[in-house]
């Protein structure tokens, strides 16, 4: 059983990717569940796919896994988890949250994919050029990291970037304290409406009052209400102004 969250796509694509080539069945987080359980046959792998944010995994994933019982305990744990440059000490942090629960996560692979995150100065999208040597990467390296799953190896595959611990253990607390809010979106005269940002968004944050987007505190910045508007008339305060947008799969 493959349980996933994706705010732009990169997540979806890579859990549908996994489970066709493991053969697992999928299910999408749904972040509102207040009691979510999952029944596993024996033996079977449970896997966690997912973005990384600040350097961890997305704090609703990590709430719902606390929530999250299983008929018997996973005998093999794994998290593929998405990023677009490193993703520090998640895998550990995320053990942290198994151990609370009396499970153990046997395996982590990280998947570097295109940027999304723009909500800060500094922050961009990649080029277009780098977003699909990316994907032909991740391509390839689908088949090797589901073989793997179904050898059941333990094993933290991933790409921990520089200052790994800090950045998880520090940067992600003041990050989670300082920079999620969905208090700068705002959308400009080129609404058409449509009502996509409110059908796209993961936590079901985003709803149209009067024809616009309104957004409503319960919001991770995951942009997939940014990235998916047709008009690129969402922005967050003047930070994503010029930058463009992404979702998988990105089109020429
Ligand atoms: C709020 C937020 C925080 C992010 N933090 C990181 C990070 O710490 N390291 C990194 O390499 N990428 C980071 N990213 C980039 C995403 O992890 C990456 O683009 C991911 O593939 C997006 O997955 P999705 O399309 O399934 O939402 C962040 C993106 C967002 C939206």
């Amino acid at each position: 059983m493959i349980l996933f969250f994706s705010g732009c796509g990169n997540s979806r694509f890579v859990a549908e990717q996994l489970a066709s080539l493991t053969g697992d069945s999928l299910c999408q987080i749904n972040p509102a569940e207040t009691e979510p359980s999952v029944s596993l046959s024996d033996g079977e792998a449970l896997g966690i796919v997912c973005p990384v944010y600040a350097w961890a995994v997305p704090r609703l994933v990590r709430d719902y896994i606390v929530r999250l019982s299983a008929k018997c305990k996973p005998s093999y744990c794994y998290l593929a988890c998405t990023c677009g440059d490193n993703v520090g000490r998640t895998p550990e942090k995320l053990e942290k949250t198994m151990c609370s629960k009396g499970w153990h996560l046997d395996a982590a692979f990280s998947f570097v994919m295109p940027e999304t995150y723009i909500n800060l100065p500094g922050f961009s999208l990649d080029t277009r050029e780098k977003e699909n040597g990316k994907i032909a990467a991740v391509r390839q390296r689908l088949p090797y990291v589901a073989e793997r799953i179904k050898q059941r190896a333990k094993v933290i595959d991933v790409v921990r970037g520089k200052m790994p611990r800090f950045n998880t253990f520090v940067m992600n607390a003041l990050f989670y304290g300082a920079v999620i809010t969905d208090r700068k979106f705002r959308v400009t005269d080129d609404c058409i409406s449509c009502g996509l940002c409110e059908k796209v968004c993961p936590l079901h944050n985003v709803k149209l009052v009067d024809g616009h987007p309104k957004w409503f505190g319960n919001c991770t910045n995951c942009m997939a209400c940014y990235h998916h508007c047709p008009k690129n008339a969402i922005h967050f305060g003047k930070a994503t102004i010029g930058k463009g947008q992404y979702v998988f799969p990105n089109k020429p």
